[in-house]
């Protein structure tokens, strides 16, 4: 089953509360919750507090895109603010097994994120301690950038890696409704977008259903 996540990052940040409400009721199956925190990657975004405000207005699951450094020393804070899925950089995390338990023993899902550059291979020891798998299409930091199709590979190279586990393979970067077809075929089955979901000109709703399609 094909998974849609809308990523908040390209949201009208003013109507946040309305945007994510549209977001649900146009069935997307997950809100995807970026926080950069201007070290691991060059922008500053969202953190916490704006965190519990999405909690409150939407029943669909949170998955929050921990793009920062220390990722150990806020996960608790983020899963307290209402994360369902915490995805680490394995770029950004030396003690990777370390944070994986960690959101694990918060009761929520862990996840791990793989820049454009980072090999697969470096998955291989912690593939029994995560949920879901995110493979960055583009370089993380910036939203409304060109997927890299150069990752396709990868992408068909983890699906094999997670053989029958149970973990979900999310793309990031420059999914719309062309790139998201490459992707699924390489095995992908959750669509992380945001340019190509607010700001479509038909609205949230048939940006959505056109992801589907
Ligand atoms: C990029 C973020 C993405 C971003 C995707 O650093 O992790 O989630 O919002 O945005 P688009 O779909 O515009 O590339
Ligand atoms: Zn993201």
């Amino acid at each position: 089953m094909l998974k849609i996540a809308p990523s908040i990052l390209s949201a009208d940040f003013a109507r946040l509360g309305e945007q994510v409400a549209e977001c649900e009721r146009a069935g997307a199956d997950v809100i995807h919750f970026d926080v950069m925190d201007g070290h691991f990657v060059p922008n500053i975004s969202i953190g916490p507090v704006v965190l519990s405000a999405v909690r409150r207005t939407c029943g669909l699951r949170v998955d929050v895109h921990l793009m920062i450094e220390n990722a150990e020393r806020y996960v608790e804070a983020f899963a307290e603010a209402g994360a369902d899925t915490l995805i680490v950089h394995v770029e950004a995390n030396v003690h990777l097994h370390r944070v994986l338990e960690q959101i694990r023993a918060l009761g929520k899902h862990p996840a791990v994120a793989l820049n454009p550059a980072t090999p697969a291979n470096l998955l291989s020891q912690v593939l029994d301690d995560v949920d879901q798998i995110l493979v960055m299409t583009v370089n993380p930091g910036i939203g409304g950038q060109q997927f890299i199709r150069n990752v396709l590979p990868k992408i068909e190279q983890i699906r094999q890696m997670i053989g029958t586990r149970t973990i979900e393979l999310g793309v990031d970067g420059g999914v719309d409704q062309t790139t998201a077809r490459a992707a699924a075929e390489c095995g992908a089955d959750l669509l992380i977008a945001g340019t190509s979901v607010f700001h479509d000109s038909r609205g949230i709703a048939k940006a959505v259903q056109a992801l589907r399609g």
